[in-house]
């Protein structure tokens, strides 16, 4: 996020002596991507950002993965799952590779821990809900068809203010837009199908209540050489207490409300629908949107076989054209893995003739490794729609 903005009280020259009213300094801490050869932000804190009084195992949830052997196409009815309650500690594991993993939660109304992944960045899309998030730049609002982005290691928690629906992609890397749409600088362009207007970060600083808070755990999930693992460490004073920040690296909010989507006269291809993009993944949304105008044109996809590619398709509203007749609803994921040829169910395709625009909406991570299953996306399989496209009823 090479888009500069300042929050709050900082010193006018960086690495400077800056005290509070009583005369006491604040402690400048660099969070920076890249060693520091990337994108950064400047924090000035009251307290000191490294003071620590406990370090203990935080048991996380099970990552355990199943290879997606035998190769198949994949339905998985998210809807079905029951989760637990909390926005972070109980993400189910639907899908997972060792660049990305996707999981998916239905929260209550009561905040999650205070946390950090320390592993990449969150690209948190909110299905449905309201709420806020807090981090140690300030807050940032949320609500349906947000993507929430939080830098890694950035310390956060949810707040909802009602139940709400989060499907959690969690990079192994930093999640931005895609490098065609930025300028030399990382502007982003005028071809581009959002702008830094539609970016939403935090206006103000959030303090905890209280200078004098004491004692503060921050569940940080993180790598080991024995894979994904979580901690709990103890904070002497809470993390909550930056007076001020400055930087291109900060949290914010993209709502799909904001993305204008690009259309052609002939189908346009997956990529005219990115927004985000990962360490080999990528991020597309499919919006409701007019369609090909060509008199003979077919506007739901041509089959097509992703020989690099896992696509994973959420289905957050709408009717999706492509789909119908295979028992994709609204909550529904598809995996269509690389290897296997994929496209419309056949009665789509004349049923799309003369559409003039389509109302679906739907959320695409394409992986550049196989995905394999979670504990979830096992949970929650259709075994019928591997065979869908063929018309007979198989077991
Ligand atoms: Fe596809």
């Amino acid at each position: 996020m090479a888009y500069y903005r300042q929050v709050g009280e900082v010193p006018q020259k960086r690495h400077t002596q800056f005290r509070d009213p009583d005369g006491h300094l604040y402690y400048e801490e660099l969070m920076g991507e890249e060693g520091f050869s990337s994108d950064s932000s400047l924090l000035y804190h009251r307290g000191v950002p490294s003071a620590i009084v406990a370090s203990e195992v935080w048991e996380l949830p099970d990552q355990s993965r199943t290879p997606n052997h035998p190769l198949k196409p994949r339905h998985l009815r998210l809807h079905d799952l029951e989760t637990g309650t909390d926005p972070v500690t109980d993400r189910r594991l639907v899908l997972g590779n060792n660049d990305v993993r996707i999981g998916y939660v239905v929260t209550g109304a009561e905040p999650s821990p205070l946390y950090r992944n320390a592993i990449g960045d969150e690209c948190v899309y909110v299905e449905s809900g309201t709420g806020t998030v807090e981090t140690v730049f300030g807050v940032l609002a949320y609500r349906a068809g947000d993507y929430v982005v939080v830098p890694r290691a950035t310390t956060h928690r949810w707040v909802p203010a009602e139940p709400s629906r989060l499907y959690a992609i969690e990079a192994n890397s930093h999640v931005a837009p895609p490098k065609r749409y930025l300028s030399k600088h990382g502007q982003l362009l005028e071809h581009a199908p959002y702008c830094e207007r539609d970016l939403h970060g935090p206006t103000q600083v959030h303090l905890a209540d209280g200078p004098d808070v004491t004692d503060v755990e921050v569940l940080v999930k993180h790598r080991t050489s024995a894979g994904i693992v979580g901690t709990r460490m103890t904070y002497a004073t809470h993390p909550f207490d930056v007076v001020g920040w400055d930087g291109c690296l900060y949290p914010y909010t993209f709502n799909i409300d904001d993305y204008m989507p690009i259309t052609g006269k002939i189908h346009q291809p997956p990529p005219v629908h990115q927004v985000f993009e990962g360490w080999n993944f990528v991020i597309c949304n499919f919006l409701p949107r007019k369609v090909d105008y060509h008199p003979l044109a077919v506007p739901v996809p041509y089959y097509h076989s992703n020989v690099d590619s896992d696509e994973v398709m959420f289905y957050v509203g709408g009717d999706y054209e492509a789909r119908k007749g295979s028992g994709i609803g609204i909550g529904s994921i598809s995996l269509h893995p690389g290897g296997h040829a994929h496209g419309p169910q056949p009665s789509a395709i004349e049923a799309s003739l003369g559409a003039e625009a389509f109302e679906e909406s739907a959320v695409m991570v394409d992986t550049f490794a196989p995905l394999d299953l979670g504990e979830a996306g096992i949970a929650a399989e259709d075994p019928a729609y591997a065979w869908s496209w063929a018309g007979r009823v198989l077991p």
